[in-house]
């Protein structure tokens, strides 16, 4: 059977940042986290019905702020859902450095979680600023500290570049400061403006095109020189750290997802019946139990959303997975394949699906050679 994730989604933060469009808002004056945990309970016995055969591989609790729920709030769900988890699975908690007490990361390594993302996004006072963050360098700084102290050695911390006026000394501060922190995981996202945020109807002066590529390619270089392998298109790992939960997603694997707006996708019966599942969106929808959203993927779509995740990784995958993860076999896409390796935008290795560098650069284009479905 397929790895099978478990995403849970707090959707709250104490303040929504200009730039995010994320599934999360504001918190309401009283956090109502008991009725939270119940209704992420309830949702998790419902969607194990599902798959109730099978064992958990990896939870990622993403937000959201999930760090403003304690471990006494999550150790209720805990309960239900560890005996469904295969040993020393890997359980990550994003955190905001700015609602971290002390001795919570103590806490939440004692209820089991063994990994911690950190969102961090810049070091420089003015950039947090301009991002509406709610925290200073020092605090991140302060959690690291505390995340060290109680035993993590699994830590991601989260940084964007490309924030509005930013110059490439800057980003490359931002990168060295991260670096000297230690974490074995590094996320390095291009801020980008999406719709429906404070800054896509306030748009801030972003750096151009040509800025925007050198703190890409200096960037890259210095954390190859660092240590840490690029994997993913934003993604960084030192001896071989990456993120199981989103290596996961990104091989097409199975996943329940819970909480309000979360989404899954689960493989049921054949490898071919594919289910999405959908659950509402608002906080107070989700508080008030609204149903869950569910749909069959039709086997046509099936070739581009297997593409479109294992484009994502570096070194690409074996061919075999594509019928392993579809059901479908690899002929429904050959000459698809053919004409992308042809465009010098796919390696020409009939073992494997990777994206060549020009195809890794220009993504999209290399993905629009799967986007028509034709016929199976
Ligand atoms: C799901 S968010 C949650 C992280 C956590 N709530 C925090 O901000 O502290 C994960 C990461 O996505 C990145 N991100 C969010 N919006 C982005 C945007 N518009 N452009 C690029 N990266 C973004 C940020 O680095 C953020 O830490
Ligand atoms: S704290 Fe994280 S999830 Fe919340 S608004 Fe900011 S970026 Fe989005």
């Amino acid at each position: 059977m397929n790895p099978l994730g478990l995403y849970i989604h707090f959707p709250w933060c104490v303040k929504k940042c200009p730039y995010c469009d994320f599934n999360s808002f504001h918190q309401p004056t009283a956090l109502p986290k008991a009725e939270y945990i119940a209704c992420l309970i309830r949702d998790f016995e419902q969607d194990w019905q599902k798959v109730s055969e099978r064992t958990i591989t990896s939870i990622f609790m993403g937000g959201g702020t999930p760090s403003l729920f304690h471990a006494e709030d999550l150790a209720p769900l805990f309960a239900k859902i560890l005996p469904h988890c295969q040993p020393n699975l890997e359980i990550t908690l994003e955190a905001n450095p700015g609602t971290i007490e002390h001795g919570q990361f103590k806490e939440y390594r004692d209820l089991g979680i063994n990994r911690i993302s950190l969102g961090v996004q810049s070091f420089q006072s003015a950039h947090l600023k301009a991002l509406g963050r709610i925290h200073s360098a020092d605090e991140v700084a302060k959690a690291v500290a505390e995340i060290k102290a109680a035993g993590f050695s699994n830590f991601n911390l989260d940084l964007m570049h490309g924030l509005p006026k930013q110059t490439l000394d800057e980003a490359l501060d931002d990168l060295h400061q991260a670096i000297a922190l230690q974490p074995t995981h590094l996320s390095w996202y291009q801020l980008t403006i999406e719709p429906n945020t404070y800054f896509a109807h306030y748009p801030p002066t972003l750096p151009h095109d040509d800025a925007l590529a050198e703190i890409e390619e200096q960037g890259f270089a210095l954390l190859t020189a660092a240590g840490f392998e690029r994997y993913e298109i934003s993604a960084f790992a030192r001896n071989n750290r990456q993120s199981q939960h989103n290596l996961n997603y990104w091989t097409f694997g199975d996943y329940l997802g819970i909480g309000a707006g979360a989404h899954g996708k689960i493989t049921v019966e054949a490898p071919n019946h594919i289910v999405r599942t959908i659950k509402p969106k608002l906080p107070k929808s989700y508080l008030q139990r609204q149903s869950c959203t569910q749909m069959l993927l039709p086997e046509s779509a099936l070739p581009f959303e297997w593409m479109m995740n294992v484009l994502r990784l570096k070194q690409g995958v074996s061919a075999h997975l594509f019928s392993e993860r579809t059901g479908l076999p690899l002929s429904v896409i050959q000459s698809k394949l053919n004409r992308a390796v042809q465009a010098q935008l796919l390696e020409a290795d009939p073992e494997k699906i990777q994206a060549s560098d020009l195809g890794y650069r220009f993504l999209n284009d290399l993905l629009t050679h799967f986007m028509d479905q034709d016929p199976i």
